[in-house]
């Protein structure tokens, strides 16, 4: 079925405007494409100048995270169809970042932000650097964040630090990792356990990674159990 859809979507030159602004688009495109899909035709039969992020279009890169219809998605992620009960759908950079051109944002203070946590495998001495299935599949859940920083988007602008735990969760167990537990004593110390940081984001993560009900409580129960 073919959808006419208007993409109100946030400009923003840093060369010419003062203030981000509203331009409309209008499209009729297939019910089943994405977000992402009306952008692409957007900026090649259109509009060459609009600025968006995106890469894999698959929902692994991350670089396409936006507020659509004021919530923080993946823009290749997301159907049309999903919207389509509105026709007016509103495309704005992700909240919470500084706009650096339209619908992109500079991801760098949040990249940087992680570093904190050591977001990379400390491989134990004279490991092979294997790992069984059923190891693989204890991190797994928490081992598919792709940093679209959609999490980031909480009620302050200091950000969540929820992908700063999913990472400290996915290697401290993973056997093959020399810091392992030391991990959650270190994410204790910068404070990411002691906020409730999910309390601002009820978006959800793209990827489907459950704070509130699975990472926040494990990682507590762990703190716990090693004082
Ligand atoms: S935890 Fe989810 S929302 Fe946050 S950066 Fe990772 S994938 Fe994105
Ligand atoms: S383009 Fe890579 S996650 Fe959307």
């Amino acid at each position: 079925m073919m959808l006419d859809i208007t993409l109100q979507v946030a400009r923003f030159n840093p060369d010419l405007d003062t203030e981000t602004r509203l331009q409309d688009y209008f499209l009729q495109t297939e019910e089943q494409r994405m977000v992402l899909d009306a952008l692409l035709e957007i900026r090649d039969f259109q509009d060459g100048s609009l600025a968006f992020r995106h890469s894999c279009r698959s929902g692994i890169c991350g670089s396409c995270a936006m507020m659509i219809n004021g919530q923080p998605k993946l823009a290749c992620q997301t159907k049309l169809a999903e919207l389509a009960e509105d026709s007016l759908i509103r495309l704005e950079p992700l909240a919470g970042f500084r706009v650096l051109r339209d619908l992109v944002v500079d991801i760098d203070p949040f990249l940087e932000s992680l570093k904190a946590i050591v977001p990379w495998l400390v491989l134990r001495p004279n490991h092979n650097g294997r790992m069984s299935p059923e190891a693989l599949a204890e991190i797994e859940a928490m081992g598919i964040c792709i940093l679209c920083g959609a999490c980031e988007v909480g009620e302050t602008q200091a950000g969540t630090g929820l992908a700063s735990l999913a990472k400290t969760y996915r290697f401290a167990f993973d056997p093959r990792d020399a810091l392992g537990p030391e991990r959650i004593k270190l994410a204790v110390d910068l404070g990411l356990l002691k906020w409730p940081p999910y309390e601002g984001f009820a978006a959800g993560c793209p990827k489907g990674i459950e704070f509130e009900k699975g990472l926040i409580p494990a990682l507590r129960a762990l703190t716990i159990q090693q004082e």
